[in-house]
């Protein structure tokens, strides 16, 4: 074995480790420029789930139904007007008249061509439906007629509910939800409560 021959074998096999390497840099390569994608993929749906979380975050509506303002939900329902009256007697349009909505059935109108997802929806519409309904009508009941996005402010809807229950319902407002707010807190006050009470009520009478 020549010197030149010793030195054919070390330049091949530095090629051959160049070659390794500049895969391994390829592959690495392209594990990196997947990944952003992965982590937008994680960005986007995470943001999803902000969205989703969002309905965690926006406070009882039974909450906001104490401070809601019915003369600032008739501005809101300049949005519904193009398709609903909400007088007495009022003629349905492309959607229902929406007089005394509030505590009646889903799909109140007799008469009315509803979408059979809103036939179909069990019960009355109280605080908590409403509230659903119109932050996704469609979230709400599946395959509603109703083309309207919905609208994204717990305030907006809350106002809105307020004007639609002066409307010709005037059903009683939810009580505010303080168990819900403070549910700890609620609940030792609530232990603590009777056992201050049994203990007062004997020395009082
Ligand atoms: C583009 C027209 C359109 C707009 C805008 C619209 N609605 Fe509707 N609405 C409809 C239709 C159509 C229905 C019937 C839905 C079904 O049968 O699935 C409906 C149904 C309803 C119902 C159910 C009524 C019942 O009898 O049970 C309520 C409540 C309601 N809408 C409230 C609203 C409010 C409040 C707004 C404004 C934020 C609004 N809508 C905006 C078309 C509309």
């Amino acid at each position: 074995m020549s010197d030149s021959d010793q030195f054919n074998t070390i330049a091949g096999w530095t090629l051959a480790a160049g070659i390794v390497a500049l895969g391994a840099t390829i592959v690495t390569g392209q594990l990196f420029k997947h990944h952003p994608v992965e982590a937008g993929g994680y960005a986007v749906e995470s943001a999803d789930g902000g969205a989703e979380g969002g309905a965690a975050k926006d406070p009882p509506i039974a909450l906001l139904m104490q401070t809601a303002d019915a003369a600032k939900g008739a501005e809101v329902f300049k949005k519904c007007a193009s398709c609903h009256t909400i007088n007495n007697g009022g003629a349905n349009g492309i959607g229902p008249n929406l007089y005394g909505v509030m505590g009646k059935k889903h799909g109140h109108m007799a008469g009315f061509a509803y979408s059979a997802g809103m036939l179909a929806k069990p019960g009355n519409w109280d605080f908590e439906g409403m509230n659903e309904w119109l932050k996704s009508p469609k979230k709400y009941v599946e395959g509603t007629k109703m083309s309207f996005a919905g609208l994204s402010k717990p305030e907006d809807r809350a106002n809105l509910i307020a004007y639609l229950n002066a409307e010709g319902s005037n059903l009683p407002l939810p009580a505010a939800p303080a168990a819900e707010a403070a549910p700890a807190e609620a609940g030792a006050a609530n232990a603590a409560a009777p056992a201050e009470a049994n203990a007062a009520a004997p020395a009082a009478k």
